[in-house]
């Protein structure tokens, strides 16, 4: 199997991934016809630290309701739908697991932001878009599964507009040794490629990109995630989580995230660049 597909089957292997979300909403008590975004978040903002790392690395972007902006390995829409509800702007997702495109346009339907997000399936290192579409870009945990990482910056820097904005939020590997698995990202190293933050500063301007701003939230995700590491052991998973989709060895995952971020194996470190 090439990588690629090994990475779709990691994120995507549960078919009906949509009936699935819609049961445990209804279980929850949720009626479909009535959801808000924020009723989705628990689930469909799948990364370190939610809604609230996607609202602040938005802040940044520079956006408003004229802005085209695209976001790369979109997953299950949560991130793209956020800022299309905060911004007004129009945001394109791009993801690799036909799964996770098929429940981001179903979501997007159940709050009524189809005007406003489009998912398309595709490859952040061959993007389907023709050179200087977007007035702005994100990528939020995805590169951990890409091993080209120059081609996928190079494809960002390529669609992008000069002077665009480019929001990076990432896992990247820490200084305290190697990465205890399984993770949300990969069961074992065979679809795990972690940058290092050096790493990530020559690759980014390698790419056409001046860093205006770099910050690293690792002691924010260590909290986050002990706090959702409490809260699986007190009341077992939620409802709605990424259970859903990672399957039930979530909370092993949880549990080494903790130690991941506690031991620094890991950190989590945003990156604010302007393409050249
Ligand atoms: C941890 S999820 C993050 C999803 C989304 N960015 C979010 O924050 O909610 C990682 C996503 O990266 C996608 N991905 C991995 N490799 C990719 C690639 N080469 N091209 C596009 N998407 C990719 C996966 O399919 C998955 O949806």
């Amino acid at each position: 199997m090439v990588s690629s597909d090994s990475v779709s089957a990691h994120y995507g292997k549960d078919g009906d991934l949509v009936d699935a979300i819609a049961g445990r909403l209804t279980e929850a008590g949720l009626e479909i016809s009535t959801l808000s975004t924020s009723d989705l978040a628990s689930v469909d903002e799948f990364h370190i630290r939610g809604r609230q790392a996607t609202l602040e690395l938005a802040e940044r972007m520079r956006l408003d309701p004229a802005s085209r902006v695209l976001d790369i390995g979109s997953g299950l829409g949560g991130p793209a739908r956020t800022l299309a509800e905060a911004y007004g702007c129009h945001v394109t997702g791009v993801d690799l697991t036909p799964a996770f495109c098929e429940a981001a346009e179903a979501m997007s339907q159940w709050v009524g932001l189809t005007d406003r997000v489009t998912f398309r399936q595709g490859d952040a290192t061959s993007l389907p878009f023709a050179a200087e579409s977007f007035d702005a870009a994100m990528t939020i945990h995805v590169a951990m599964n890409i091993p080209a990482k120059e081609r996928m910056y190079a494809e960002a820097h390529r669609v992008l507009k000069p002077g665009a904005v480019f929001a990076v939020y990432d896992v990247l590997q820490g200084e305290g040794g190697d990465v205890l698995y399984p993770v949300p990202w990969a069961r074992d190293p065979s679809i795990s490629h972690l940058a290092t933050p050096e790493g990530m500063r020559s690759l980014l301007s390698g790419a056409g990109f001046e860093l205006l701003d770099v910050r690293d939230t690792t002691d924010e995700s260590q909290r986050w995630f002990e706090a959702k590491l409490a809260n699986l052991s007190q009341s077992g998973p939620p409802p709605i989580s990424f259970q859903i989709f990672l399957g039930e060895d979530y909370p092993e995952m949880a549990r080494n995230q903790v130690r991941n971020l506690g031991d620094r194996r890991i950190r989590t470190v945003g990156y604010i660049c302007e393409a050249r």
